[in-house]
């Protein structure tokens, strides 16, 4: 009954204080939209030196953000980059840094077992009104949630890289998601700047179950020697208007991410030969090349 009480007590009680866990290029992101919204945020990830990176790149980001916002506004942009920075924490305890939390969003590794664990210990500890949200990219939410007590109270929320940059947000209900939840974190997704839409609980949701496949198949053209990487690239971003060239795109959200998504499909859904897991992207990872991130992936950077 006390559950149920402070579970209900909760409605209309708006998100301010927001934890993230994981402070790599989705976390950074999504901590960073959500403290230049005006909401508490902390990041949390396994040590400082990462959290610390993740602080700068947010103060990188909010100053692009500020330059564009403020342009003509030297000293508004500055109260901006300053306001932001200061409603920042970092921590490495996630059990502490929950306390207090509205909401959280975990955007760690690519890995259902490891998503469970932290969720199953995060459940013990987080007040009971907290909503938690996984910004996985391909992994089941009912899985996921699965591994806690409040399933009312869980759902998908699924940013795009760069984070800052990119308006949408895909909401993932699971059949178990309560109204009351699904309507604060679409007034949440809203209050962030986001633009967002409603998928059910499928591989990939809408734009990685489209987009994945894209990206693999580019890599299976690539395989079979009909192109090369950059003129794949140049096709597709003069051929069909793409920002980024199928290949520059895998670089840019991580080789080890990508070879996780294919890797569980493949694995799911033996059959899907959309699915199929693809021999170079694993052997580029074998090889540390994980894209930007680590300064090389299908290509160099410096
Ligand atoms: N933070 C803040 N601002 C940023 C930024 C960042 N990290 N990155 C870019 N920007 C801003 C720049 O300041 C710039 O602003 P102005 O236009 O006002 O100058 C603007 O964005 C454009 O940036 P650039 O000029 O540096 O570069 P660009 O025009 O080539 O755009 C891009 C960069 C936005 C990344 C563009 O190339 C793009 O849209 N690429 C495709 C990205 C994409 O498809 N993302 C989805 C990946 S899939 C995914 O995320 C889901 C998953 O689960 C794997
Ligand atoms: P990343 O490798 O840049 O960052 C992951 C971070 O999680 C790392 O800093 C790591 O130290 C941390 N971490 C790992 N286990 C942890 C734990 N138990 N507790 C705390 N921190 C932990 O990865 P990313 O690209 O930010 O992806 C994160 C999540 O977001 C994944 O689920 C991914 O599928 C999803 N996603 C990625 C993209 C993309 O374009 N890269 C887009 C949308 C969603």
């Amino acid at each position: 009954l006390s559950r149920k009480l402070s579970s209900s007590a909760c409605i209309n009680q708006s998100i301010k204080n927001v934890v993230v866990i994981g402070g790599g290029l989705m976390g950074s992101g999504i901590a960073q939209v959500a403290a230049q919204s005006g909401q508490n945020v902390t990041i949390v990830d396994l040590d400082r030196k990462v959290v610390e990176k993740a602080q700068n790149a947010i103060n990188t980001s909010l100053q692009r953000v500020a330059k564009k916002l403020f342009k003509d506004d030297l000293a508004k942009a500055d109260k901006f980059l300053t306001n932001s920075m200061s409603r920042l924490m970092l921590s490495t305890n996630p059990e502490e840094a929950v306390g207090q939390s509205d909401l959280v969003v975990e955007a760690i590794v690519e890995k259902l077992r490891i998503k469970q664990n932290l969720f199953k210990t995060l459940d013990t500890v987080a007040p009971t009104h907290t909503i938690f949200a996984s910004n996985t990219s391909s992994l089941p939410i009912g899985e996921i949630a699965e591994a806690t007590q409040r399933k009312d109270r869980f759902v998908g929320l699924h940013f795009f890289n760069p984070v800052p940059v990119m308006k949408l947000l895909e909401v993932i209900r699971i059949p178990e998601t309560s109204d009351d939840t699904y309507n604060r974190v679409m007034d949440w997704g809203k209050s962030v700047g986001k633009q967002t839409v409603t998928c059910k609980d499928t591989p990939g949701f809408i734009v990685n179950r489209l987009l994945v496949p894209y990206m693999m198949e580019s890599v299976r053209l690539l395989e079979r020697g009909d192109a090369t990487a950059r003129d794949i690239d140049t096709a597709m971003k003069l051929g069909a208007g793409y920002p980024m060239g199928p290949f520059e795109l895998l670089d840019y959200v991580g080789l080890d991410t990508s070879k996780f998504i294919i890797e569980g499909w493949a694995e799911k859904f033996p059959e899907n030969p959309l699915f199929k897991p693809v021999p170079t992207l694993n052997r580029l990872v074998e090889e540390g090349k994980l894209g930007m991130k680590t300064g090389e992936g299908f290509y160099k950077y410096q």
